[in-house]
């Protein structure tokens, strides 16, 4: 190695050993990770509530009917990618029962599409024995996949014990997450052959057409309240989840856990990860048109806290760990403030906080909530304690 080299990664290796969270340097851009505050810059977020042609949006109506919309179509045109009108849809197989002493846990397998050998989805549903009336239920977008990998949640008992119920699915089964499988999973399913174009839909827009999918089951259940179902996803699935409820209307509350860039957190802000690692690691989240933002971030006309209010007035609890400052939660703090005017405008509470509270400390006096854990980019029991204790206010 050249001596210039050498002192290069000797850098390299000092600001790993200090950096909270991944160095990298995007191919493209040469943009390296910043985690640190006083190189985040000043910068002035667009208004949620002003139109792109300036009309300033002042009752719900035109948000819904207008604004609402017009944001919806940047992240369909630019990021994830539009649902195609051809999607197949999901054959459900009769439930297999299992009775257990608090609980009935029924698995379902579906096919997605007609071919026989179609993609193969997994759905478990957990209620509680003896319910009083049709249950709330929190759908769980999981890791894993398969059925048998996809875990219960940590307050499996607690949910259970509030008469409320949970279901889980395997987010690969919908589409895998990995390069090269736009030929499988439902985006096969739904392609048919046919060539992609840069507007085609990505690996975020197909987990949240899954979650429909899934939602489309529950509502059928006359033992489910379908004006009661509830999304949680981490980290990838947490965007995911942010999507599938933008979307979906019938997700009335949506926890979204560490979801990072291009779920909760400020991509302005320059601080961990960035449009340019992600349209470099992850294209296949996005749809093609999501590359030309790399390195030009600072001119969307979107960005998360837009994500998140395209939700309202329906509940939104996300969460940040301080060992994941990849996911930048004080970014993802400041987009959940930033939302807080298209929740005022419905006529429903902002996060009720504008500066960063304590750590550990969960923020649920709002229709937006927010935890800031000390830990790891991850769940933790007491992150789904405090959003329980948050959708308390909404499906007791
Ligand atoms: C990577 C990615 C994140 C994502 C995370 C996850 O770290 O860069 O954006 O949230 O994976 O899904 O676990």
């Amino acid at each position: 190695m050249c001596p210039m080299n050498a002192a290069i990664s000797l850098l390299a290796i000092a600001l790993l050993a200090q950096a909270p969270g991944p160095v990298r340097t995007a191919d493209k851009t040469g943009h390296v990770s910043n985690y640190d505050e006083s190189k985040v810059t000043s910068y002035t977020l667009p208004d949620p509530l002003v139109m792109v042609n300036g009309t300033r949006v002042s009752d719900a109506k035109t948000w819904s009917s207008a604004r609402r919309p017009e944001i919806i179509r940047f992240y369909e045109q630019e990021i994830f990618g539009a649902i195609p009108a051809n999607t197949p849809s999901i054959a459900w197989d009769a439930p297999q029962i299992e009775r257990g002493d608090t609980a009935v846990t029924r698995r379902i397998a579906g096919r997605i599409g007609a071919a026989p050998d179609g993609p193969r989805v997994n759905l478990k549903v957990v209620l509680p024995v003896n319910p009083k009336g049709a249950v709330p239920v929190i759908l769980l977008m999981q890791f894993g996949g398969g059925g048998t990998a996809v875990v219960d949640p940590p307050v499996a008992s607690e949910i259970l014990a509030r008469g409320w119920g949970y279901a889980t699915v395997g987010y690969q089964e919908i589409q895998p997450d990995k390069a090269d499988a736009f030929d499988q999973g439902v985006i096969g399913a739904a392609a048919a052959g046919k060539a992609r174009t840069p507007e085609s839909w990505g690996d975020v827009s197909a987990w949240a057409w899954g979650v429909s999918r899934v939602i489309d089951y529950l509502e059928k259940d006359p033992a489910i309240d379908a004006r009661r179902i509830a999304v949680h996803g981490h980290s990838r699935l947490g965007k995911t989840a942010l999507w599938a409820s933008a979307l979906d209307p019938r997700i009335a509350a949506v926890y979204a856990s560490c979801p990072g860039e291009m779920g909760a957190a400020l991509s302005r802000r320059d601080f961990g990860e960035t449009v340019d690692d992600m349209a470099q690691r992850f294209p296949y989240w996005f749809n093609g048109n999501f590359q030309k933002w790399a390195g030009r971030w600072n001119d969307m006309p979107v960005y998360a806290h837009m994500l998140i209010a395209l939700s309202a007035p329906r509940p939104v609890f996300v969460t940040g760990g301080t060992e994941d400052q990849w996911a930048d939660p004080v970014g993802e703090f400041l987009a959940e403030v930033a939302a807080g005017p298209v929740y005022r405008l419905l006529g429903r509470k902002d996060l009720g906080a504008t500066r960063l509270p304590p750590l550990d400390t969960a923020v649920l006096d709002g229709d937006l909530g927010w935890l800031y854990h000390t830990g790891p980019h991850a769940a933790t029991p007491d992150d789904w304690k405090a959003f329980l204790r948050f959708l308390d206010k909404y499906f007791k």
